[in-house]
């Protein structure tokens, strides 16, 4: 028997879509256990939607890490203890992803390096900005390249006083939904305005020069076109700036927002936001994450 653990992730951050993501303090825990006979249970704190049959995420993806190896799989008790929120853009399905790659890893003898897993995790996922830190921890610039989607990644540690002020509405948005709102083609306008951004916010990560933040976290390429679905968004930016918040942005697919400030303002900004959020048609939970800098574990 052993247990894995999964940090949910933000991706995009703003101008980075769909090759930005950061791991963020707040898990997903799978127990593992060869047993006499197949069963999934999900302890979960938050509204489940997973399968508790073969169809499961997480045994889907221990199914297919067998296939691979050409291994044939025991049967398998499976428990979830799921704290990171379904469908809200936080990484949900990435970290099932990822716990069922390390889990099937570790019962295989570990034929895999992490480096594989996390390459194994994009094929699967498609694009690289949840799985790639639920693997490493950390803020991951990634890139896939060419048919058989390679990984390249380099891992950023934020600095330590940083922290993500993550605002969680009562409602879902699909990912599949969130993308199939965005427009086939951008104009040269805005292709320049996200990669000038994307890169000023890397090296103002890197430099810990957060002056450049609030410039840096815009974005043309997908938040403008998916606010459409996230009731209160705008006056939750509008807030969080005037507020003093260092950069806001949708986290991933969204209908999560996320403020960045810093250790030493977030619960003062998290009392003055609490207040704003009660204004709202929806009811929106604040939970004030760190930076995971470890990526998942097997414990
Ligand atoms: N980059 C992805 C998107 C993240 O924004 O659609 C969601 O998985």
């Amino acid at each position: 028997m052993f247990k894995i653990k999964v940090p949910a992730t933000t991706a995009n951050m703003g101008p980075g879509f769909d090759c930005f993501g950061m791991a963020l303090n707040l898990y997903n825990e799978l127990i593992v256990e060869e047993s006499d006979r197949f069963l999934i249970e999900i302890k979960s704190e938050t509204p489940s939607m997973f399968m508790t049959t073969e169809d499961n995420l997480i045994y889907q993806v221990i199914t297919r890490f067998y296939d691979k190896i050409g291994k044939k799989m025991p049967k398998l008790k499976l428990t979830q203890y799921d704290k990171i929120p379904m469908t809200r853009g936080l990484g949900s399905s990435s970290a099932c992803i990822v716990a069922g790659l390390f889990a099937a890893n570790e019962l295989t003898g570990k034929p895999m390096t992490k480096d594989e897993l996390a390459q194994m995790a994009c094929q699967i996922e498609g694009h690289p900005d949840n799985v790639a830190p639920a693997v490493y921890g950390g803020l991951i610039v990634a890139v896939l390249e060419g048919e058989e989607k390679i990984l390249h990644h380099i891992k950023i540690s934020p600095s330590d006083e940083l922290s993500f002020v993550t605002f969680i509405p009562d409602f879902q948005l699909s990912t599949a939904k969130a993308r199939r709102i965005l427009p086939s083609g951008y104009s040269k306008a805005d292709v320049i305005f996200n990669i000038s951004r994307a890169s000023l916010f890397i090296a103002s990560m890197m430099s810990k020069n957060w002056d450049n933040l609030p410039v840096s976290v815009n974005d043309r390429i997908h938040q403008p076109f998916r606010g459409a679905f996230i009731p209160g968004m705008d006056k939750i930016f509008e807030h969080a700036k005037n507020e003093g918040a260092k950069g806001v942005f949708m986290s991933g697919a969204g209908p999560t927002i996320i403020a960045i400030t810093t250790r030493k303002n977030e619960k003062s900004f998290a009392e003055k936001m609490k207040l704003h959020l009660q204004e709202l048609d929806n009811a929106w939970e604040i939970q004030i994450l760190h930076t995971d800098l470890e990526g998942a574990q097997i414990l």
